[in-house]
């Protein structure tokens, strides 16, 4: 298959692991005979620093016309002092509102071998398995006015859905639940927040349309002790774009490291941006040690969901976990006895270890 991929690397450990998913990527077209065509364009800080602007409008063009995008990260202290609008994040968001990505999936499931890398006790965290449904276009980010309001020595955000906004990511839910283990868990602060009531409401009306799907209610508050207590109760996540992004960084804790984490940031049909959850991590930029693996299985996300190619997306899977098997991780990942490598070599191990790759040496070797 041929396929373009608008690879958007941004700033700090964003570039670091960009290259990481684009080696993958390279060794998966050769061993199955695809031609990815990778189309780098700016993002973010380095967008700034290059363009002015931290989502030029090449960027969108370029994004618009791919088959699918794949996203490092972006910011730094560099452009922490900007104002709302110019900052590096403004670009994620932005591109995120430009290709209607209203749905992020963000998996939480621990590779067997970093069961016990989890400050979590590991039969808490063995078979756990959930997928958060973040609202992504709207809710807090987005709502308008959002300003100082000086003559009034004020700041305002503003939480704004529309009906039909709440209802295509509860649609999501239940229908993603379907696939599943057919329960959906929606999120909310219903007992402050009028947006939350309407958001319950609507959950109630939609659930009628999917029989077979159980759902419940719990309060956000409730809901982040119950991740970290009693994961296994969780199937589908569903809920507003900020308790999402909360909630996720706080769940990932059950994989060993925040760096394990891909999302999936889709609408109902056209291009997906493929993202980890994780952000440019300025603590260790640089020094060659972010974890790569996030970012790798966006990008077999990106396979599977964007391009259908299932077996592609196992093979770079399975290798992960041959890996994490083998006692590979990076610095992130507080286990003991195992190996400590930087990026680049967990990244050569994991190709290494396609099964394809895998196949070659094994008749190198007889
Ligand atoms: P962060 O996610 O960048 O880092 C949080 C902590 O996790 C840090 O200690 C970091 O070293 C560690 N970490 C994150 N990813 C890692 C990886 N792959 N390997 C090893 N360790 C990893 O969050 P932050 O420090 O709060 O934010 C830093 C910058 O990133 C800010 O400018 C923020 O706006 C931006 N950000 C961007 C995105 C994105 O682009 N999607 C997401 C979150 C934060
Ligand atoms: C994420 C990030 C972004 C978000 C920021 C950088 C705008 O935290 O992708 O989780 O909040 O959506
Ligand atoms: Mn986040």
């Amino acid at each position: 298959m041929n396929k373009q991929i608008v690879v958007l690397p941004g700033d700090g450990i964003g570039k670091e692991i960009m290259k990481s998913a684009v080696r993958v990527l390279q060794a998966i077209a050769e061993n199955f005979n695809h031609q990815f065509t990778f189309s780098e364009q700016l993002i973010g800080g380095a967008a700034i620093d290059q363009d002015q602007s931290p989502l030029p409008q090449a960027t969108i063009q370029a994004c618009k016309k791919a088959d699918a995008v794949l996203l490092g990260a972006v910011g730094g202290e560099k452009w922490d002092s900007l104002p709302g609008d110019q900052r590096p994040e403004k670009g994620l968001l932005g591109i995120r509102k430009e290709l209607g990505l209203f749905a992020n999936l963000r998996p939480i499931k621990a590779f067997s071998p970093l069961l016990h890398a989890s400050p979590l006790k590991e039969e808490l965290v063995n078979g756990s398995d959930i997928l958060i449904i973040r609202e992504l276009t709207g809710g807090l980010y987005f709502g308008e006015p959002k300003k100082r309001i000086p003559e009034e020595n004020a700041v305002v955000d503003t939480l704004y859905y529309t009906q039909e906004e709440i209802e295509r990511i509860i649609d999501k839910a239940f229908q993603t639940a379907k696939t599943r283990r057919k329960h959906v868990t929606s999120v909310d602060k219903a007992n402050v927040l009028e947006s939350s009531r309407m958001w319950r409401e609507i959950v109630e009306e939609k659930s009628k349309a999917y029989p077979d799907v159980t759902v419940n209610h719990l309060l956000v508050d409730a809901a982040a002790m119950k991740l970290i207590t009693n994961p296994k109760q969780f199937d589908v996540i569903v809920t507003e774009n900020m308790f999402g992004d909360i909630l996720s960084d706080e769940a990932s804790v059950l994989t060993g490291s925040l760096g394990m984490l891909p999302s999936a940031s889709v609408r109902t049909d056209g291009v997906g941006l493929y993202e980890p959850v994780h952000g440019s991590a300025p603590d260790i930029a640089g020094k060659g040690i972010a974890n790569p693996l996030g970012m790798i299985l966006s990008a077999s996300s990106m396979l599977r969901q964007s391009f259908g190619m299932e077996q592609e997306a196992d093979e770079i899977e399975n290798a992960i976990q041959t890996t994490l098997e083998q006692g590979y991780h990076t610095p992130d990942l507080m286990i003991k006895n195992g190996t400590v490598v930087g990026t680049e070599e967990m990244t050569d191990l994991v190709i290494g270890n396609l099964a394809t790759n895998e196949a070659s040496k094994c008749i190198c070797n007889s």
